[in-house]
């Protein structure tokens, strides 16, 4: 429909995307065989019957066991550009990609080979499609502080090529304030800081991602609307929320997504934005849930150019790369 090719050719950055959650069970299997890793699926169909999930949890055990396929720089090169493809087909042209490198070392994979497959990928996106990205290194939540310090020591080397810290993984029970100290360190090098609250977690917990981490952006940030004083704060700092509209749905964060508050956010003066989170898992591209939205809630083109827009004011990009993109 005119709609469809409207949003396929609207330009647009995504902020908020799992490069593991980007996993298709095709190449699940292919990297299953290419390094002899047994995977508890006999076909595609059997993988795709398993993504049913009742909470956020139910899906990190999945999306954590679906990572033990990547073993090397070159797995981590062809997930990463396999999601490039798939993102410059749905116009996307800037993507600031979140990895989680303890999955990987947990299993005695180098941090080296991780983030250098990313960059392989990264390069040739950029020479293939034009697109620029960036990389987001996600520490997870359900580990210590200590832990996420010694991943920040890992990743020193790279630092140059990684634009911000953030935390994911289980939220309830793993409040922000668990990694203030980490945070600070992190921005004292000279990262941006962004950080998943509002997701499954109350409002406290943005209110923490906002004082205690001193985020750039949030996360979801959902929730964030039980708290009137809370979006009044967001507002007034024009604070980014990544909002990803088939995760919320597949993860039970909404009940249906003629329910979801994406509109609603918009209207109460917040700059969200529309993202994929994790497309191998949720049933979708970035182009799928902007698709998926505008029909669940009756967005117009100028709803969806808002969106789209607020993704580059909201990205990490550099000023005059954002105004090249409005
Ligand atoms: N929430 C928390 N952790 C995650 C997610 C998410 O949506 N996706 C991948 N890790
Ligand atoms: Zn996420």
């Amino acid at each position: 429909t005119d709609l469809d090719a409207f949003i396929t050719g609207l330009p647009k950055a995504e902020l908020h995307l799992h490069i593991e959650g980007s996993l298709e069970p095709d190449l699940m299997f292919a990297l299953a065989r290419r390094n002899g890793v047994a995977i508890p699926y006999a076909s595609v169909d059997e993988v795709r019957a398993a993504y049913d999930f009742g909470n956020l949890q139910d899906f990190l055990d999945i999306y954590y066991a679906g990572a033990d396929v990547l073993r090397t720089r070159a797995d981590f090169r062809d997930l990463a550009a396999a999601y490039f493809d798939r993102a410059a087909a749905d116009g996307v042209v800037h993507a600031e990609i979140m990895f989680d490198p303890q999955t990987h070392t947990a299993r005695g994979i180098p941090f080296a080979d991780v983030i250098e497959g990313l960059l392989d990928a990264m390069a040739d996106a950029q020479a293939r499609h034009g697109m620029t990205s960036a990389l987001i290194m996600s520490f997870l939540r359900h580990l210590s502080e200590e832990e996420a310090f010694a991943t920040l020591a890992q990743a020193q080397p790279w630092l140059d090529h990684i634009i911000a810290v953030g935390l994911d993984s289980s939220e309830l029970g793993h409040p922000p304030e668990k990694f203030a100290r980490v945070f600070a360190a992190a921005a004292e090098k000279g990262l941006k800081l962004v950080a998943h609250a509002g997701e499954e977690g109350p409002p406290d917990y943005v209110w923490q991602a906002l004082d205690l981490l001193h985020v750039d952006r949030i996360d979801h940030g959902n929730r964030a609307l039980e708290d009137g004083a809370l979006i009044d704060r967001l507002a007034a700092e024009g604070m980014t929320l990544t909002v990803c509209p088939l995760s919320n749905l597949k993860l039970c964060v909404v009940g249906d997504l003629a329910d979801h508050p994406i509109d609603g956010m918009l209207e109460l003066g917040l700059k969200a934005t529309v993202n994929s989170d994790d497309p191998a898992y949720f049933g979708g591209y970035v182009a799928d849930n902007y698709r998926a939205i505008a029909a669940a809630r009756g967005l117009n083109k100028d709803d969806l150019a808002a969106l789209a827009r607020n993704s580059f004011t909201g990205s990490f990009l550099p000023a005059d790369a954002v105004a090249g993109h409005l």
